[in-house]
């Protein structure tokens, strides 16, 4: 009995401590939060404070690159002095941003499926990974102006070299791509009677070819250009493969404004100063030199 009337008690004081915390909260919290302070503190602060997109990454001082290391001359892994180094013209191109924007840069290397989400996360700060800029992407990312172009392949076996010929004689075969690139709708509206299979890697899909778990792969030219000299067991077809998006270019996240036009800017110098293609001839060379190792 005693010791309930003691809880009880002391049941109702922490009950009016509470209370006495709650309305002292209350009554600080209610100043700030009238219209009138609101409307007055708000436009003064924000738009003079906010920094641009570009100044924000300066002030972070990393240049954070996601890109798909599989993807030769684009960006590869290669083996430097005995070390594994992430190298193509990509990340030339990549090297070039950072220096010119004065930022360190910091190489992402993860599945191209992934990559637009990590933008999207803010857990990189651009994609340059041989993208191509489709309408579906602009919708959700800011993409720069085109750099590079190529054309799409079809890869077979050099022994299949005369049976895959056309897109019919593709009917019923296992065909790669790499899992969220475009190859992936290219398969599906071109060759929408080949069995399309998906991987992560390309390099997965130069090995599933040499296997022959796969019977064609659709690959970009260059690539398949490299994959052939490292297989020649491998051929690229001559298949057809219409495609609108040639193209190449950086993905930075959606509304980057003056971060963009910088990176269009340095785009721009590079082309003209003749280093794209300079670092399209040495990764190129690079990548077949690797091979030879
Ligand atoms: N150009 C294709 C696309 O944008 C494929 C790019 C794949 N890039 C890579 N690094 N694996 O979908």
């Amino acid at each position: 009995m005693k010791n309930n009337g003691w809880k009880k008690i002391t049941a109702l004081a922490l009950m009016a401590v509470s209370l006495i915390a709650f309305t002292a909260c209350g009554q600080k919290a209610a100043p700030a939060q009238t219209p009138a302070e609101t409307a007055v503190e708000t436009p003064a602060q924000t738009p003079a404070e906010a920094p641009t997109p570009l100044e924000a990454l300066k002030a972070k001082g990393t240049l954070v690159l996601g890109t798909s290391a599989d993807y030769p001359p684009y960006e590869f892994h290669a083996v430097i002095n005995g070390q594994d180094e992430i190298v193509g013209f990509d990340i030339e191109i990549g090297k070039k941003i950072a220096e010119e924007l004065g930022l360190e840069l910091v190489i992402k290397d993860m599945k191209f499926d992934g990559l637009l989400a990590a933008l999207d996360q803010g857990t990189i700060d651009i994609i340059i990974a041989g993208m191509s800029p489709t309408p579906e992407r602009a919708e959700n990312v800011d993409f720069s102006n085109i750099y590079y172009e190529s054309t799409q392949t079809i890869v077979v076996k050099a022994a299949d070299k005369d049976s895959y010929v056309d897109a019919a004689s593709l009917a019923g075969k296992r065909l790669g791509v790499q899992k969220g690139a475009i190859q992936e709708t290219i398969a599906a509206e071109q060759f929408p009677d080949a069995e399309a299979v998906a991987l992560g890697k390309v390099t997965d899909l130069i090995i599933a070819l040499t296997s022959g778990r796969i019977d064609a792969a659709i690959i970009e030219l260059p690539v398949a250009k490299s994959a052939v000299k490292a297989n020649p067991e491998l051929f690229v077809s001559a298949i057809d493969v219409p495609e609108d998006s040639k193209g190449t270019a950086i993905a930075l996240k959606k509304n980057s404004g003056d971060y963009l036009d910088a990176v269009n800017a340095i785009l721009k110098k590079l082309g003209e100063e003749g280093l794209i293609e300079k670092f399209v001839a040495e990764a190129t060379e690079l990548a077949d030199q690797q091979l030879e190792q």
